[in-house]
C-alpha cells in the first residue's frame, strides 16, 4: 500500500507533557512514511492524497512499549503469589529455559507476536532469551508483523540455575556479537539491544565487555533497576564499593550520553540515582501492573515527571499479565493515586494527560521522532472504535479518550500504522 495519505476523524495526540491536543475533525497527514503534521482544513497541497474516512473514530498515535518479556508470555496471569527473586527462580528461570527448543519457541513467538500486532503498540523493547537462535527466531516474527522493535538477547553468567546461565563471560560475548552481526545483515525494522538480564545475574566482567558492544555496534541498552528491595539489598551485598544499583551500570559504560538506554521499574531508585539517570537520559519504563503483581511497590512518577526525566511505560510481559498499553495507562493512574493516599501526599498522581503522553511521545522518544502527529514524526497511528461505550451523554473528545483507557477491552482497534506502513491486523 501507498506511504502517502491522509487519515480523517477525531485526532489525539500530546502538545505536550501536560497537554493533549483535541482536533475534533481533522486531518493527519502523511508522506512517505513521515508526519506532515494535523489540519481543521487539508491544505491544497495535499488535496490530492488519498483520503481514508475514520470520521466516527478516533485517530491516536501509535503506542510505545518501553518493557516486555516475549518468552514469558506463555506463562502471563500464572504464578503471580511469588516476589521478585522467587518469581525469577520458580516461573521465569524454567520457562525461558525452553527455549532452547525452537520447535516450541516458534509456537510461543507466533503466538506473542499475533497478540502483540493486536494491541495500540507500534514500537516495543523486547527481552528474549539467553538464546541466540531463538532470538533472532523471535526477531525474524516481528520484523514480519510490521512492528517496529528493539529486541535483546538475554545476556547472564552468575547467580543463575546451571541450566539457564552462560558458561563465563567471554562465552556470553562471544554469542552476543555473532547474534549482533546476524540480526544486522537480517532485519530492517528490528535491531538488536544490549541486554544484561540485571545486576545480580551479570559479572563486572561482562557487564563492562556489554557497554563495550553497545559502543562498537552502536547499539541501544535495556535492563532493569531498582524494582524489588530484596533485589536491591543483594545488589549491594555483590557490589560493595558502589554507591547506588544504577552506577554499576554507569562504570560498565551502559549509561551514558553515547548510548541510548532504558531501564525498567525505578521503584526505588535514590536521589543519587535518578541525578545519575537524568544526567545520562536514561529512559525509565515504568510498569505499573507489574510492580503490583509481583507487590514490588510503587514507582514515584510523579517525581519522574516533574523532574524531566525520559519516562515511557512498559507491560513487563510476565510480571504484567496484560499486553495492553491502554492498560498501564490506566494501571499508572490508579497506582499514582495510592501512592499519593497512602505514601506521600505531597505528589499529585498521574493524570491522562501524563499517562497519555507517556504511553506516546514519551516512549516513542526512546525510538526516536516517535509518539506525535508533528512534522518530522515517523507516521505511527493507531485507529480506535469507541461505539461500544454506550452512553446517553454528550462527551467531548477527552471524554472518549479517558473513557477508553479505563474500558479499553471493550474498544476495537480499526486500523494501525507504523512508519507509513499499514499493518495487516
Ligand atoms: N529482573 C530480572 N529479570 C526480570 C524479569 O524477567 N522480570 C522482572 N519484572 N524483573 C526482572
Ligand atoms: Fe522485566
Amino acid at each position: 500500500m501507498n506511504n502517502s495519505f491522509v487519515l480523517k476523524g477525531a485526532v489525539i495526540d500530546s502538545k505536550n507533557q501536560d497537554t493533549l491536543r483535541l482536533t475534533k475533525q481533522g486531518y493527519v497527514v502523511c508522506v512517505n512514511g513521515i508526519c506532515e503534521g494535523v489540519f481543521e482544513e487539508l491544505p491544497e497541497e495535499y488535496q490530492d492524497l488519498e483520503i481514508r474516512d475514520y470520521t466516527d473514530y478516533l485517530i491516536i498515535p501509535g503506542m510505545s512499549d518501553l518493557h516486555l518479556h516475549a518468552p514469558q508470555y506463555t506463562y502471563r496471569g500464572l504464578g503471580m503469589d511469588l516476589e521478585l527473586l522467587e518469581w525469577l527462580e520458580v516461573n521465569t528461570f524454567p520457562e525461558e529455559s525452553r527455549y532452547a527448543d525452537l520447535d516450541y519457541a516458534e509456537k510461543a513467538y507466533e503466538l506473542f507476536t499475533e497478540e502483540l500486532l493486536h494491541t495500540t503498540t507500534t514500537r516495543a523493547c523486547v527481552f528474549a532469551t539467553i538464546h541466540k537462535e531463538a532470538t533472532l527466531l523471535l526477531m525474524d516474527r516481528l520484523e514480519q508483523s510490521g512492528i517496529k522493535s528493539m529486541v535483546g538477547k538475554v545476556n547472564m553468567d552468575r547467580n543463575a540455575p546451571d541450566y539457564y546461565c552462560e558458561k563465563s563471560a567471554q562465552e556470553s560475548v562471544q554469542m552476543t556479537r555473532e547474534w549482533i552481526i546476524e540480526a544486522k545483515q537480517r532485519f530492517k525494522r528490528t535491531i538488536p539491544v544490549i541486554t544484561p538480564r540485571f545486576v545480580p545475574t551479570c559479572s563486572d566482567e561482562l557487564l563492562k565487555q556489554l557497554g563495550n558492544l553497545a559502543r562498537e555496534y552502536d547499539l541501544p541498552v535495556q535492563s532493569h533497576i531498582s524494582e524489588n528491595l530484596d533485589e536491591i539489598a543483594w545488589v549491594k551485598e555483590l557490589c560493595p564499593k558502589i554507591s547506588c544499583y544504577g552506577d554499576v551500570y554507569h562504570q560498565a559504560g551502559l549509561f551514558g550520553n553515547d548510548v541510548r538506554t532504558v531501564m525498567a521499574h525505578s521503584v526505588y531508585s535514590s536521589e543519587e540515582e535518578i541525578k545519575l539517570m537524568k544526567e545520562n537520559q536514561v529512559f525509565i519504563a515504568h510498569c505499573p501492573q507489574s510492580n503490583t503483581n509481583v507487590a514490588s511497590g510503587i514507582a514515584p512518577v510523579r517525581r519522574y515527571l516533574d523532574d524531566n526525566l525520559r519516562i515511557g511505560l512498559g507491560t513487563d510481559i510476565a510480571g504484567g499479565f496484560s499486553m495492553s498499553i491502554l492498560r498501564a495507562m490506566a494501571d499508572a493512574i490508579q497506582v499514582s493515586k495510592l501512592r499519593y493516599r497512602i505514601v506521600d501526599e505531597t505528589q499529585k498522581p498521574v493524570r491522562l494527560e501524563e499517562a497519555f503522553y507517556m504511553a506516546t511521545a514519551g516512549g516513542g522518544a526512546f525510538f526516536g521522532k516517535v509518539g506525535k502527529f508533528e512534522k518530522g514524526y515517523e507516521f505511527d497511528a493507531v485507529v480506535l472504535d469507541d461505539h461500544a461505550l454506550k452512553t446517553p451523554k454528550e462527551l467531548s473528545l477527552r471524554d472518549r479518550l479517558e473513557r477508553i483507557v479505563y474500558m479499553s477491552e471493550q474498544c476495537q482497534i480499526i486500523d494501525k500504522y507504523v512508519e507509513g506502513t499499514h499493518l495487516l491486523l
